[in-house]
């Protein structure tokens, strides 16, 4: 296959950043060569399409469902979204190993985890009282290891507890089948070693997950479901609706957005029922506990400042 590799490099990092193959660059140039003919035909009428039509060739390629993934920038910017979503408490810990990417283990620093190492093979026996979550690369980035995140995921789950999987370097390396490997949230990367243009990544979470995870950008679909949420773009241009369509659309939104700010609500559907931990409210414990809210006057329905 043809790259537009400098001859005088030999070049093995795809992991850091893919080169791309010839005939996929031009078709990428000949896609933003189109979008600059007429940029608001472009972005507000055939983005859908177009890019439904490629999450639906991602989904197949990583064994899930076009509707339960989403296109982000990087594995970084997805987990980013994913750990900042979680709203920790303190003393939450999160049980990962010292074999992660950098950038990962300070987003949870970030957000305040404590964090917890255990060796690979020790991860599903170490998940304690206070796990909140545990967070794995399927391929490390300092030491390439496959780490057996099916296991692993497994033994979350069993424990109610969230599996969080960095598969930045998975695709194009390692056959991918999400739907069977039993993480809760995954991300990956298609411009390492799948080499994608850069910048192409993708969010994948199960339906029961996806109601809690806020884009890092908050945008014009945010109250849309779970694909339209991530987007995060303008849309410049859509026909304008009636005075009562756009009121009975206020109405939806409110009623959407409501439960897409939720925790993930406690579903049996994932985890296996009667030995789920949970907070002294029942909600299970990879969520936020209920707290008694003011019911004075101060606080009005949505929230806001009376
Ligand atoms: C395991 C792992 N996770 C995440 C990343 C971040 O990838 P990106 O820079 O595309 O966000 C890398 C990058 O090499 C990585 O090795």
């Amino acid at each position: 296959m043809e790259f537009l590799l400098d001859p005088d490099v030999t070049f093995l990092n795809h992991g850091s950043y893919g080169a791309c193959p010839e005939p996929v660059f031009a078709r990428y140039q000949e896609l933003q060569r189109e979008l600059e003919r007429n940029p608001v035909e472009f972005l507000a009428r055939r983005f859908d399409e177009l890019t439904a039509e490629a999450r639906a060739a991602l989904a197949t390629f990583v064994g899930a469902r076009a509707e339960d993934l989403v296109f982000v920038p990087n594995a970084t910017a997805g987990l980013n979204a994913v750990i900042r979503s979680l709203r920790l408490e303190p003393g939450d810990e999160v049980l990962t190993t010292r074999h992660e990417y950098g950038a990962v283990t300070r987003t949870w620093e970030f957000a305040g985890a404590k964090l917890v190492y255990a060796e690979p093979e020790e991860l599903a026996v170490a998940i304690g009282p206070r796990t909140r979550a545990v967070s794995v690369s399927q391929i490390t980035s300092p030491t390439a290891l496959v780490l057996p995140v099916e296991e692993i995921c497994a033994a979350a789950r069993e424990a109610g507890v969230l599996s969080i999987v960095d598969g930045a370097h998975v695709p194009g390396q390692l056959p991918l089948d999400l739907a069977r490997l039993g993480a809760d949230v995954y991300a990956g990367n298609c411009h390492k070693w799948l080499c994608a243009p850069k910048g192409s990544a993708f969010l994948w979470a199960r339906p029961e997950h996806q109601g809690w995870i806020d884009p890092l950008v908050v945008s014009w679909g945010f109250d849309e479901g779970f694909v339209r949420r991530h987007v995060g773009r303008a849309r410049a241009t859509r026909p304008r609706r009636s005075p009562s369509a756009r009121r009975s659309r206020r109405t939806a939104a409110s009623t959407s957005s409501a439960a897409a700010g939720s925790p993930p609500p406690s579903t049996t559907a994932c985890r296996p029922s009667g030995r789920r931990p949970r907070h002294r409210c029942g909600r299970p414990r990879w969520t936020r506990p209920i707290r008694r809210r003011c019911s004075g006057g101060s606080t009005t329905s949505t929230g806001s400042r009376s």
